[in-house]
């Protein structure tokens, strides 16, 4: 049995550092707030000549210098964004041309928060299928270029960065030993597509628009939605809390992580958190955490992982991987 098995990993921020006090000189707020609210401490805001595609393209190169392959190894580029550097061509062709690659496809998947277990999703079945041998999935964001900084519900949350894995086919026996992707699973639901947009758009308003988010909505369906798709990688993999080794989720707020991993019965040392340093980097935010806790060792070959996102649409899923 083909499974996608994770070769490399890569991460990129930006260079700028804006703590929760520099935002205290910007909006009326306070570093106790955000902490207290998020957990948040510190995000990345990308500067000057900085976009997604950079910041793509950097992770993408660290990811495969880590694998020890080039980009002529690729055959997909699979890119989650959702705030693309134009509205086309996708930022995925940006990144491909970067890297100097001219054959194979490249394209942008965009599930906004939830656009890098999307992507991971579609890169499995990709490779399962046999369209492909070697996908390089990347979540890149500059999501600072879309937030209306004068707003302080939204402004402190969010944060700019990247992270890439190369997934390569591998054989399996089928069974959860094995290395790799075991199982994704992956909803929506456009009922719920006001409680978290952006106001304007190519074909609305003709321009890029800001963010616009009900938080106390989306708090409220977080940690059902989230537990609900974890549920559904258990059963159809036949594993449990217990199994897990680490979970990584999407770093939005800590204290939806903290509800959803304490709901599942996951104790807080398996829980990767790095919305503190990050803030929500939104589809970057799982490789970014995935590239923190596999650089420092926290993550091992073998290990069973957990990644789980919920965001814009909504969007939700999980994937349940052997790394
Ligand atoms: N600083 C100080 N005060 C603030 C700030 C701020 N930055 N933002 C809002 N407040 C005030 C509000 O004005 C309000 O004041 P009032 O009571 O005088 O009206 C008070 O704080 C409470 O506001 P709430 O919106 O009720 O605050 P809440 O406890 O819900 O926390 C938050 C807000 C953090 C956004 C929370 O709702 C949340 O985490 N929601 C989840 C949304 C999320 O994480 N989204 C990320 C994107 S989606 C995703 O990735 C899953």
């Amino acid at each position: 049995m083909i499974r996608s098995v994770v070769r490399g990993f890569g991460a990129a921020l930006p260079k700028q550092v804006v703590t929760n006090r520099d935002l205290e000189a910007r909006v009326d707020t306070t570093d106790e707030w955000i902490v207290q609210r998020t957990g948040i401490r510190q995000r990345y805001i990308a500067g000057e000549g900085e976009t997604t595609a950079s910041l793509g393209e950097a992770a993408a190169r660290a990811a495969l210098d880590r694998a020890g392959l080039t980009p002529a190894d690729i055959d997909v580029i699979i890119l989650a964004t959702s705030t693309p550097d134009n509205t086309f061509p996708a930022s995925a062709v940006n990144i491909q041309a970067r890297l100097g690659m001219h054959h194979g496809a490249a394209f942008d998947m965009q599930a906004v928060c939830s656009g890098f277990v999307y992507a991971m999703a579609t890169a499995d079945a990709y490779i399962r299928g046999g369209l492909a041998r070697r996908v390089l999935v990347i979540g890149a964001e500059t999501f600072s270029r879309i937030i209306d900084w004068n707003d302080r519900t939204t402004c402190v949350l969010f944060g700019d960065g990247a992270g890439a894995l190369v997934l390569e086919a591998g054989e399996g026996d089928g069974t959860t030993a094995d290395r790799g992707i075991l199982t994704a699973h992956l909803r929506s639901d456009g009922a719920h597509r006001e409680k978290l947009y952006v106001d304007g758009g190519p074909s609305t308003t003709g321009t890029v628009g800001h963010l616009r988010m009900e938080g106390r909505e989306v708090f409220k369906h977080a940690v059902g939605m989230i537990t609900d798709v974890i549920e559904q990688a258990f059963d159809a993999t036949g594993t449990t809390a217990d199994d897990i080794d680490w979970l990584v989720p999407h770093q939005a707020n800590r204290r939806i992580i903290d509800g959803s991993a304490k709901k599942l019965g996951i104790p807080p040392e398996k829980v990767v958190i790095t919305v503190d340093l990050h803030g929500n980097t939104s589809a970057a935010s799982i490789p970014l955490a995935l590239n923190e806790a596999a650089s420092d060792g926290r993550i091992k070959q073998g290990d069973l992982v957990l990644l789980e996102a919920m965001g814009g649409g909504f969007t939700w899923g999980s994937v349940l991987l052997r790394w």
